[in-house]
């Protein structure tokens, strides 16, 4: 398959409609994703980016259909990660001498996942590449999200091919922002930039502001993954400012888990307490043995407050809770409170240690906590309740 965006761009990637993990089993695919490699046609023709590797070959039938490879005259790669470089293999063994134009850093990078001396061009943030009637412009944007991604830009056709940023894990036979589903594809972009580019919000403020700087006119925003932005693409950019400045919503997320069901009841009595004095705050519960982890940071993204929850067990929190608060911590959310909860028996360390854990990770502890003993009665119930109450406080 492949789409014809324009005169000068084709697209010629792969939609990976089975995919459900993607960064080993670290982020989950709900709707698949797509890896997005362009054509551009001028005096000159240019690849921008590939497709992971397990695609390879398909990848290269596929583009033999549309263009004879042996005249593809450059090769921009715009991030080394191997979901874009990976067919790159198989290509460079067929055309061995094409230049590639990356990052210095993507040189370091591709070197070091393939092994290979091929003819690479360091760019830098300003350089053109002059293909005809076209320009390329190069705009470095190290740590969205790896130090060599770049952004190109495509003059007359006011494209921006923007790698990562601005994409989605989102398969759609429909290619173009205007004729997918708006509430699945803000979630799956909001979920993208939870988890993948969160840590980086500062660096993406100053690309941003940098690249309207230029003061581009920009058509049409192709990312790596996902549809293309064409209508109205500055949404995705005024977006992401939104969602790198301390993105909150009138949420508080609930996370547990729970071995019998006491630390359970403390979660659904601490929201009763909430809800019992703002009705307005929406609450969500969740376990977080029972659900997806990436679910829970958009949660948790979106949220005011997150409270976490878990018994105590060998000394420590439960497996669960401690996987998500390795991921709260390394996203480093900014302006989010947060407080720990859980039942015990006997050492009852737990909460302790979960509101260290959320203090590492950023997050503004509002009280110490509550833990309660064995299977709480209504008296403990009262106390999660009353806990509730003073959550509400800190909104
Ligand atoms: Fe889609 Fe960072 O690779």
């Amino acid at each position: 398959m492949s789409l014809k965006i324009n005169d000068t761009v084709t697209w010629v990637g792969k939609i990976d409609w089975e995919l459900k993990k993607f960064h080993g089993d670290e982020y989950s695919t709900h709707k698949g994703s797509s890896y997005n490699s362009y054509l551009i046609r001028d005096e000159k023709t240019v690849l921008i980016d590939t497709v992971w590797e397990p695609f390879s070959r398909e990848f290269i039938a596929n583009l033999k259909k549309e263009i004879d490879i042996q005249k593809i005259d450059y090769i921009v790669i715009n991030h080394s990660e191997v979901d874009h470089s990976g067919a790159l293999v198989d290509l460079m063994e067929e055309i061995p001498n094409t230049p590639i134009y990356c990052t210095k850093s993507g040189v370091r990078i591709l070197k070091g996942h393939y092994h290979k001396d091929w003819n690479f061009v360091e760019v830098k943030t300003g350089d053109t590449l002059d293909i005809g009637k076209h320009k390329l412009t190069f705009i470095e944007a190290s740590m969205l999200h790896w130090p060599d991604t770049m952004f190109t830009y495509l003059s007359e056709e006011n494209m921006l091919f923007s790698n990562d940023g601005f994409g989605q894990h989102y398969a759609s036979e429909f290619m173009y922002n205007d004729k997918v589903d708006q509430a699945e594809l803000y979630q799956e972009a909001l979920k993208y930039y939870a988890n993948i580019l969160t840590p980086f919000s500062k660096q993406v403020v100053k690309k941003i502001e940098e690249i309207l700087s230029f003061n581009l006119p920009i058509d049409m925003i192709c990312p790596s993954h996902g549809i293309i932005w064409r209508d109205n693409p500055i949404q995705i950019v005024n977006k992401y400012l939104e969602w790198a400045n301390e993105y909150k919503e009138n949420q508080i997320t609930i996370v547990y888990d729970s071995m019998w069901n006491a630390t359970r009841r403390m979660a659904e009595s601490i929201a009763e307490g909430i809800t019992s004095t703002n009705k307005e705050v929406e609450i969500k519960l969740i376990n977080s043995a029972k659900s997806d982890k990436n679910d829970i940071v958009v949660e948790s993204f979106k949220s005011k407050i997150v409270l976490i929850g878990s018994s105590t067990i060998n000394n420590g929190v439960l497996s669960s809770t401690a996987s998500i608060l390795e991921m709260l911590k390394g996203f480093r959310f900014r302006g989010k409170k947060a407080a720990a909860f859980g039942s015990y028996g006997w050492s009852g360390e737990a909460t302790k240690i979960m509101t260290e854990e959320l203090e590492k990770g950023g997050f503004e502890i509002i009280n110490s906590g509550i833990k309660e003993l064995w299977n709480p009665d209504e008296d403990a119930l009262n106390r999660c309740r009353e806990f509730g109450k003073t959550i509400v406080e800190a909104l």
